[in-house]
């Protein structure tokens, strides 16, 4: 189960919330260079390039099924490529990701990285979902680790690389960053069912567990971790706190 931008849409208007926020920290201002990391379909892209006056917006994602649509939102000023976060090229005065560098190991190394393609004078703007000690995240971990499974998971399942907001903190003043904004929140979801959260992490957790998974066992992880859910989460509806890290830094 690859990126689907179907299962991802999904709870659009829900995941969008955290976007906006994220777009709040955007510095506004004219004639930028500005990339957006794993830009996904590219509908919030062009969110983004409709604040930024005159800027040249590039969209960036490695994923072909989830670009697939960006080619109604292209302007002149955005525009959208197939390519992986970790080969960046170029130097861009705002650096803006919306849930995607979760997917990119140790981050430690991976911002110093991205801040060595920030120009003098430039933002870096980002935002995470940082879940993983929910049930809905262990819940994947322990079944990865158990049998028919656990073969396909020698590291033990998909820990995540999100640092705590403070660590970035730390990161970006040690990196000679001002303005630095760090800082956890959470987004109260209410969701109908178990079968409700188990549909939103079909569209981006679960994607993991799925592809390290041959077809013939896909289906039963899938029931599996249904079942478990439903026992864990028996309301209806049910509340889905969901975390997520925002971070924005400037280059001084
Ligand atoms: C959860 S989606 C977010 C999409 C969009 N930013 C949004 O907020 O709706 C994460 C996106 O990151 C992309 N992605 C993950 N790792 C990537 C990488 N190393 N390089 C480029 N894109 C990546 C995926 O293909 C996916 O489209």
């Amino acid at each position: 189960m690859p990126w689907n931008p179907d299962q991802y849409n999904k709870f659009q208007s829900e995941r969008a919330a955290a976007f906006f926020d994220l777009l709040g920290l955007v510095k506004v201002r004219p004639d930028l260079e500005v990339v957006d990391l794993g830009c996904g379909t590219g509908e919030l892209t062009r969110h983004l390039a409709d604040i930024l006056p005159g800027s040249q917006v590039l969209g960036l994602d490695r994923s072909s099924a989830m670009l697939a649509s960006s080619s109604r939102y292209v302007r002149p000023g955005l525009r959208f490529e197939e390519g992986n976060i970790s080969q960046l090229e170029g130097q861009y005065d705002l650096i803006f990701s919306n849930a995607a560098l979760q997917w990119l190991d140790n981050h430690t190394r991976l911002f110093p990285y991205l801040w060595s393609h920030l120009r003098l004078g430039g933002q870096l703007a980002v935002q995470m979902p940082a879940n993983h000690d929910h049930p809905s995240h262990l819940l994947a971990l322990e079944l990865a680790q158990a049998q028919p499974f656990r073969e396909f998971f020698p590291q033990g399942g998909r820990e995540s690389p999100v640092l705590l907001p403070e660590t970035y903190a730390q990161m970006f003043f040690d990196l000679g960053g001002s303005e630095i904004t760090a800082m956890l929140k959470i987004y109260p979801h209410v969701l109908a069912d178990a079968d409700a959260i188990l549909e939103w992490v079909k569209g981006t957790l679960l994607t993991y567990y799925q592809e390290h998974l041959p077809a013939e066992l896909q289906a039963l992880f899938l029931e599996q971790y249904r079942r478990r859910l439903n026992e864990i989460f028996p309301q209806k509806p049910v509340f889905y706190g969901f975390k997520r890290v925002l971070l924005s830094v400037a280059r001084r």
